[in-house]
């Protein structure tokens, strides 16, 4: 066991400070460069028999649990927009309870690191009774659900360990990434935004090497927020799923409450919790929502909020004028990839608030890391 861990003391730590070549994996082979007569492309090679059912279908459904839906909702905005298809989520176990409309012109998209987890299965034939197409992303080659799709990609991230999902959520945001630029298709009004894209592709594990060397101030952060009852974070666009799946990574391994909270919600209830006590990530990287992200800032700041913001380096002073908050800054990339940079931080954070509060890293209480029962 102490083998596998290398030089970490925990599996999960381990495979935080894997990201680098976990999603150097996930790419190999798929992304061309160009070149002077070739374009910059993406293969995903599992999916190419099927792409036409899957441009010409209704929509797109993503069905998922944890953390695998949360890597789904980060990409919905960009395979919308990509797609110009309408993107659906559906968390598994809500799907099977309603029984929820999938027809056969639909292409359902199931993602799941195990692909074992029951309710995620259960919902794959449910949708093939339906008619739908199924589209699997695991990264677990011959796992039941990779069996059952149709098609399919793997994620490639390498065997992951602790229960609580780290490097399968950035490698899974980051195949939905090629995912939409494959359903995309390649036209002259979205050349230059595919291109943006790939390239900050080919250049997010070192953004991500980058953004790892925030762990000792993650630590020290930690240190702060070892006593707390709750924590709240707060994201939009983008980074919703960036919030939910920070709180989630709190609330799971460091078995404190924590909720990521859409920032667009915060006047229908959550700014009722907010006083001088209560810490909150808000997360407040520069994409097309940042302004009104700034506007959140200000009031939660109103009600004298005790933040904690993550910002794109060298923003510190327009998120935090005169030094009022603390501040967590990263390297900013192409917006649809920020996801992928903004987790990292709040991996971490969750990290090191587990260790300080002395509960097991790599088995939290009563969760598994694949749960194949309903
Ligand atoms: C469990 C694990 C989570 C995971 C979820 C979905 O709850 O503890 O880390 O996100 O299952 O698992 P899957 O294998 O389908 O991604």
């Amino acid at each position: 066991e102490q083998i596998n861990k290398g030089n970490y003391e925990h599996y999960m730590q381990k495979e935080i400070h894997e990201q680098p070549e976990s999603l150097t994996t996930t790419m190999r082979g798929r992304l061309i460069r160009g070149g002077s007569c070739k374009a910059k492309s993406v293969l995903l090679g599992g999916l190419k028999d099927h792409l036409k059912t899957i441009r010409r279908s209704r929509r797109i459904v993503f069905i998922g649990c944890g953390t695998s839906y949360n890597a789904a909702l980060a990409a919905r905005p960009i395979l919308e927009e990509l797609s110009g298809m309408p993107v659906t989520m559906e968390v598994a176990s809500d799907l099977l309870d309603r029984q929820g409309p999938i027809y056969r012109e639909d292409t359902t998209v199931f993602v799941s690191q195990s692909g074992e987890t029951a309710d995620t299965l259960q919902a794959l034939h449910y949708a093939r009774e339906n008619g739908a197409l199924c589209v699997g992303i695991t990264n677990t080659v011959s796992s039941a659900i990779a069996r059952n799709t149709h098609c399919g990609v793997h994620i490639n991230a390498g065997c992951e360990i602790g229960v609580a999902s780290t490097k399968a959520y950035t490698s899974q945001i980051v195949v939905m990434a090629m995912l939409s630029l494959v359903i995309g298709g390649d036209t002259i009004s979205n050349q230059a935004r595919r291109e943006a894209i790939i390239d900050g592709l080919f250049d997010l594990p070192n953004k991500v090497r980058e953004v790892l060397k925030l762990d000792q101030e993650m630590k020290d952060l930690a240190k702060l927020l070892i006593a707390e009852q709750s924590l709240l974070m707060f994201g939009r666009g983008y980074n919703y799923a960036t919030a939910l799946e920070g709180a989630l990574k709190v609330k799971e391994v460091a078995l404190m409450h924590s909720e990521g909270i859409l920032a667009g919600e915060m006047k229908h209830g959550p700014l009722a919790l907010v006083d001088e006590n209560l810490p909150i990530v808000v997360i407040a990287t520069n994409d097309a929502c940042f302004s009104k992200q700034q506007s959140v800032i200000q009031q939660l700041r109103a009600r004298k909020g005790r933040l904690i913001v993550m910002c794109s380096k060298g923003e510190a002073s327009l998120v935090s004028p005169g030094g009022s908050s603390r501040v967590i800054e990263v390297p900013l990339v192409e917006d649809c990839l920020q996801p992928v940079v903004n987790i990292v931080p709040l991996q971490l954070l969750a990290y090191h608030l587990t260790v300080l509060r002395g509960y097991n890293v790599d088995q939290p209480r009563n969760l598994a890391k694949s749960v194949t029962t309903q």
